[in-house]
């Protein structure tokens, strides 16, 4: 095979609890991720040596370093298989870059998937869901799509039941927000609070289930949101707009700072994505629907 092209989706949290911080670092989540079809894609060609190229949606500030968690996944599909990472990536973004969308998970997923048939491997999913999870906590989830609870640090995922489609407006910022920093930030809001175990809203699943948008939209929820305001006071603007224009939730996705607005219906969708590029709050106003599909080949 001499090219590959893999797409990989973004993703929401439709509910982000997080818990106390781990020996690890990490914090345990029990959140509830929603893949969207704003995308990135990846195309693995061959190469003497293992290189990465991005164009698209803030390709500058992509870091083509060994950080690159394309590069990242690639060298470990390669270690994990006892072979020399040799390929070039090339990365199409769509995807903001520090968005809360894991948009540096889709690629690492992407890679995998691409690599994996560039270089004949014939890894199943679960083998490259494994490797995915040493790549990062969005990983896994960015490989499988569609909707499902995350547990532990978010990689360990179950399938959610999600009936019909939703339709989606995502607001993006003008500069991103570093996942830890917007971490420690809750932690510092945090000092002394009552800390419960994170678990997954009963009343989120059953709106789900039932393809109940309007229920879903009082049941999300975002532990990480007050945090990422706090290191970016602007985003109450942001999400001031929402509530104005009846969306269903407003909410950060992820450490922020997109921020998510579900609309009731396309035509809803149309109207807040208008009412928030007039808004001038964010620098880029896209729409998208969910649930969408884990990472696949792209058919030439
Ligand atoms: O796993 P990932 O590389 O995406 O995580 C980036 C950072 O976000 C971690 O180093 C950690 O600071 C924070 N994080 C966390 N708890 C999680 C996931 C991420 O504290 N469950």
């Amino acid at each position: 095979m001499s090219t590959v092209t893999v797409r990989a989706p973004a993703k929401v949290n439709l509910q982000l609890s997080v818990g106390a911080p781990r020996s690890d670092g990490f914090h345990d989540l029990a959140t509830v991720f929603q893949a969207v079809s704003l995308v990135d894609d990846v195309t693995a060609l061959p190469g003497d040596h293992l290189t990465v190229s991005v164009e698209g949606e803030g390709a500058d500030d992509v870091p083509l370093d060994e950080t690159n968690l394309a590069l990242r996944a690639a060298r470990a599909l390669a270690d994990c298989a006892g072979i020399e990472p040799r390929a070039h990536l090339h990365v199409h973004k769509g995807i903001p870059v520090a968005g809360g969308m894991a948009g540096g998970s889709a690629d690492a997923a992407a890679a995998l998937v691409a690599l994996d048939h560039l270089w004949g491997l014939g890894l199943d999913r679960q083998q490259l869901a494994e490797i995915a999870a040493t790549i990062g906590s969005d990983v896994p989830f960015a490989l499988m799509g569609h909707t499902a609870i995350g547990l532990g640090r978010g990689e360990r995922l179950s399938p959610a039941l999600a009936r019909g489609r939703f339709e989606w407006v995502l607001a993006f910022a003008s500069s991103g927000l570093s996942t830890p920093a917007v971490y420690s930030e809750l932690d510092r809001l945090r000092e002394g609070g009552i800390q419960v175990e994170p678990r997954v809203s009963e009343s989120l699943m059953a709106a789900l289930l039932a393809g109940d948008a309007p229920g879903l939209g009082k049941a999300m929820s975002n532990d990480l949101q007050r945090a990422a305001v706090s290191l970016r006071p602007q985003l109450a603007m942001t999400l001031e707009v929402g509530d104005e224009y009846g969306a269903l939730a407003s909410l950060v996705s992820g450490s922020g700072p997109t921020v998510a607005f579900l609309a009731g219906d396309e035509e809803h969708a149309l109207d807040l994505a208008v009412a928030l590029t007039s808004s001038g709050v964010c620098r880029t106003v896209r729409r998208a629907t969910g649930p969408a599909p884990g990472a696949k080949v792209v058919e030439p």
